[in-house]
């Protein structure tokens, strides 16, 4: 009388095995689930009952327990429901175990026996895959999502019933086919996506594109910094129409989180598009690092890979930014918990929008700015510091003049900008294959010496800027991986002092001191 079901939990963003064992025994009726279950999970005996039962299966009126193993990790939602029902019918013998053997089971189960969607399946089936199992059963509208998963047999089932006559024989269920080619997915993902706005909107602003299209080749954070108007989120909103084409693992890497975070749609089985966030200003830390009683990944996660946008920068409460600098450097969360520590990815490019002063005007030729010295003070401490620590590229939108907004031709489109930016991230991803990175703009200091050695010019132009514009140490290093990347984009393998030298330019901050 006793039977054991495998079965899949979430710990991050990772799955790991759970065994669902039951015993019944004689008796009083009873019903127990041990296994340092949570509320949701302990409801589940309300729900396997009634579902068991709505299938027209016995449910045994004798003493049953379930355990969950192994016993030190917190069992959270209503993903058991599934191999909960299954491993009480094996041990009455109304289903065959040995047809379990190797298979996961994963699904909430509704009263009348139909199995529900679940969060976090495509995690559980890379789990099921590494650890060894030969399929997986699971919610129908997460089948396509799981199938993603090569080398692992994937079976949806609508109902508790159909499951069983799967198990016993009486119902062949096909393996879903997976995805055959992750290039063709992402072109059909790009053509049936709602339209982007596109750069050729923008009048003006050259400048300012091209930093971003740099920041977007080698994945820098950029701040933009001019008066209001000028155009800083109307760029920033065209961004997600250059960004570079991701690779499977990054795409893995993205669904995975969204996948856990219940923002996958049932049409999508892998994310392909590098994600753009842009949380409000009004943001709370859980929301923006994650949190919570059972921690979810927060906008830093949910933009990982992609561009985190913060709008109006100088409004987000100083400790929110300073929260932003341990991601920011380590490209992942550690949310500390009573019981575990979770860590999220969390590599973004982060693009930053301020005006130069609270007023706006500073730095405008016709107009006068109102701000006090304190309040000028006052307003650069929220920007400067810890923060600009982290941002590679400074670049000012100035206000646009008359000529280039009432311009008849037509500025450079999103797509011949995306296509340099793409050419200019396959050199990077050929260049550090195998390094586990991705970009230039995470080079560690010690690869820094081996990827980025300026010619002998370049060398000396940024000594000279060094001392004569007493530039900081951290400087030098975002400099030299700016360069690389303006190099990458000119398919130049030496960084020459035209890189340098445009690298340079964009430390306005360091540059003007204030
Ligand atoms: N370079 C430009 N080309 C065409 N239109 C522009 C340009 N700059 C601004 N605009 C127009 O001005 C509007 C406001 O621009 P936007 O909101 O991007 O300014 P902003 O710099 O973010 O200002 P703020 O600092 O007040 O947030 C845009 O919606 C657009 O219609
Ligand atoms: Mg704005």
């Amino acid at each position: 009388m006793l039977s054991r079901i495998i079965s899949c939990g979430l710990h991050g963003i990772d799955g790991y095995i759970v065994e669902v064992e039951s015993y019944i025994s004689g008796g009083l009726p009873d019903f127990d689930i041990v296994g340092l279950a949570d509320a949701a999970v302990r409801e589940s005996k309300e729900r396997v009952r009634a579902a068991i039962k709505n299938s027209g299966f016995e449910f045994a009126r004798r003493r049953i327990t379930v355990n969950l193993a192994p016993a030190n990790m917190r069992k959270e939602g209503s993903i058991y429901d599934l191999s909960i029902a299954l491993a009480i019918l094996a041990a009455t013998g109304q289903v065959s175990l040995p047809a379990t053997a190797g298979m996961v089971f994963l699904g909430e189960l509704s009263l009348d026996g139909g199995i529900r969607k679940i969060d976090g399946a495509l995690s559980m089936a890379l789990c099921a895959k590494s650890t060894g199992q030969r399929g997986i059963l699971l919610p129908a509208q997460n089948s396509g999502e799981a199938a993603v998963v090569k080398g692992i047999d994937v079976y949806g089932a609508a109902s508790l019933i159909e499951v069983i006559d799967f198990l016993n024989g009486d119902l062949c269920l096909e393996p879903c086919a997976g995805i055959c080619d992750f290039d063709m997915l992402q072109k059909d993902n790009d053509a049936a996506g709602s339209p982007k706005p596109d750069f050729s909107d923008v009048k003006g602003q050259n400048g300012v594109k091209r930093a971003l299209e740099i920041a977007a080749s080698g994945s820098h954070n950029c701040l933009m910094i001019g008066p209001p108007g000028s155009g800083k989120s109307m760029l920033a909103g065209r961004l997600p129409g250059i960004l570079p084409d991701m690779t499977f693992e990054e795409a893995l890497e993205v669904t995975k989180i969204y996948s856990i975070s219940g923002l996958l749609p049932s049409n999508i089985p892998l994310i392909t598009q590098r994600p753009f966030r842009s949380p409000h200003h009004s943001v709370t830390q859980a929301g923006l690092i994650g949190g919570g009683k059972y921690p979810k990944p927060g906008e830093i996660s949910l933009a990982h890979n992609g561009v985190l946008f913060l709008d109006e920068v100088t409004e987000y409460g100083g400790s929110l930014l300073e929260t932003l600098r341990q991601p920011l450097e380590e490209g992942k969360v550690h949310i500390a918990r009573l019981n575990a520590t979770l860590t999220f990815p969390a590599s973004v490019t982060l693009i930053c929008a301020a005006n130069p002063c609270r007023c706006g005007n500073r730095f405008e030729k016709n107009k006068k700015c109102t701000c006090t010295p304190g309040q000028l003070r006052d307003y650069m401490n929220r920007l400067s510091g810890p923060l600009l620590d982290r941002i590679d590229i400074h670049i000012e939108a100035a206000s646009v003049v008359y000529d280039d907004l009432s311009g008849q031709g037509m500025a450079e489109s999103s797509a011949v900008i995306r296509k340099r930016v793409n050419r200019a991230r396959k050199i990077q991803t050929l260049r550090y294959y195998g390094t586990g990175i991705y970009s230039n703009s995470q080079l560690t200091p010690s690869m820094l010496d081996k990827y980025c050695r300026p010619c002998l010019k370049g060398e000396k132009l940024l000594k000279r800027a060094f001392d004569k514009l007493g530039l900081s140490a951290r400087a030098y290093g975002r400099i030299l991986k700016v360069s690389r990347t303006i190099a990458d984009m000119d398919d130049c393998e030496e960084i020459q002092a035209a890189h340098i030298a445009e690298a340079i330019q964009y430390r306005t901050l360091d540059r003007r001191a204030i």
